[in-house]
């Protein structure tokens, strides 16, 4: 299994509380930026990958001139004859009819759309471009164009609301016939509106919400198979699950992590010096860090990352060289338990998962 991962670092405008790396959306730079994102493509030519990940920052922002270079390109580059699933992430305010039949027709399967909240306030709130009338309009035409496999994210937690609130919240996103919900809890990062504004999140509040959507989510059908993922049966994203599952992926674009032939890489973090590391007499590499996966380093991290998925958990040979004693007293606390080869972490303790997982990475 080999993903690739693209990412397109344009925006409309930067929400409050985001911190991934993206700017204001600049059409001179994004046709530059897709021309070297391609050079470096080429260093992975015909690689055979099994699922792609277009994301963002937001990639609908581009034009279908734009989408239609890159995908045709990525068709001649690589070898996509096994490739089982194909994500474009879409903000409702960028995304139309004309696009989204052009993914359609270009082989993508499966659209993620950052949605957030269903309440205008919020929305304001977060610094969102879009109000909630607009991805209706965008849900209907998404289905209408025939995509089925959709996934729709949201944040929870945001200061001063209500349990009530939230489940209204919820309760209008299950509405939708979306097959992938993503759930995350707002964070106060550095660098970020909300951050230097002061503003704060009660954990306390958010653990109840989690438990709450818990709750709701499966008496709704949906799997809970990842800490903030769920999918109706069958319709697990694949690509992130490999993530988790630490299998390779080659990652492109400005400050894109990949992980390939036991290294894993991240893109330079800035887009002039990424395009110019990939122009024809670049002279910088556009890779700024790099680092070679040895075996107990690889059973760390699967385990740091496997873990997080909770009905396949991961496998007990990665718990030797000392971690038999950590593993065997979080055993006795039932904080995992033992389902035949595989170590799994227990749904009652899902909200200690970091400390949890964070046991096994000293
Ligand atoms: C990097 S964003 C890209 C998606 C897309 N550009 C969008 O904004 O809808 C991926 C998701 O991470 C979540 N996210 C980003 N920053 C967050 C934060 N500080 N707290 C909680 N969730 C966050 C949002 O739900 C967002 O949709
Ligand atoms: S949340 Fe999405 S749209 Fe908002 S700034 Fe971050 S990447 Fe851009």
């Amino acid at each position: 299994m080999l993903g690739l991962y693209i990412h397109i670092p344009f925006c409309r405008q930067k929400c409050f509380y985001c911190d991934f790396f993206s700017i204001k959306y600049d059409e001179n730079q994004i046709i530059k930026y897709i021309s070297a994102l391609l050079n470096q493509a080429k260093q992975f030519s015909g690689a055979k990958i099994d699922t792609i990940y277009i994301g963002g920052g937001t990639p609908s922002v581009l034009f279908c001139g734009q989408i239609e270079k890159l995908i045709g390109s990525l068709h001649k580059i690589f070898d996509l004859s096994n490739l089982k699933e194909w994500t474009f992430e879409l903000n409702p305010e960028s995304a139309d009819d004309e696009k989204l039949k052009f993914l359609k027709r270009s082989g993508v399967n499966r659209l993620s759309i950052g949605l957030q909240s269903c309440n205008d306030d919020d929305l304001r709130f977060l610094g969102r471009v879009h109000n909630f009338k607009r991805f209706v309009e965008v849900f209907e035409s998404i289905g209408n164009v025939g995509f089925k496999n959709t996934n729709i994210d949201l944040i929870y937690g945001l200061p001063a609301r209500s349990i009530k609130d939230w489940q209204k919240i919820l309760g209008r996103a299950l509405q939708f016939d979306c097959s992938h919900l993503s759930l995350y809890p707002l964070s106060i990062e550095k660098e970020t509106l909300f951050y230097q504004k002061g503003i704060s999140v009660d954990e306390n509040m958010q653990n109840d919400l989690y438990q709450n959507a818990c709750k709701i989510l499966s008496q709704n059908n949906f799997i809970h198979y990842e800490i903030s993922n769920w999918a109706k049966d069958g319709k697990e994203s694949l690509h992130n699950s490999n993530y988790w599952r630490n299998y390779e992926y080659i990652g492109l674009g400005a400050s894109a992590a990949g992980y390939f032939k036991n290294k894993r890489y991240k893109n330079v973090e800035n887009i002039e010096r990424y395009i110019s590391s990939l122009c024809h007499c670049g002279q910088e590499s556009s890779i700024e860090q790099e680092e070679y996966i040895d075996d107990e380093l690889r059973k760390i991290e699967s385990i740091m990352l496997g873990l997080r998925l909770l009905n396949e958990g991961t496998a007990i040979e990665n718990f030797d060289n000392g971690r038999e004693k950590i593993l065997n007293n979080l055993l006795e606390q039932k904080m995992l338990y033992r389902d035949n080869d595989r170590i799994k972490l227990s749904k009652d303790f899902v909200f200690l998962s970091n400390s949890i997982i964070s046991q096994f990475m000293k």
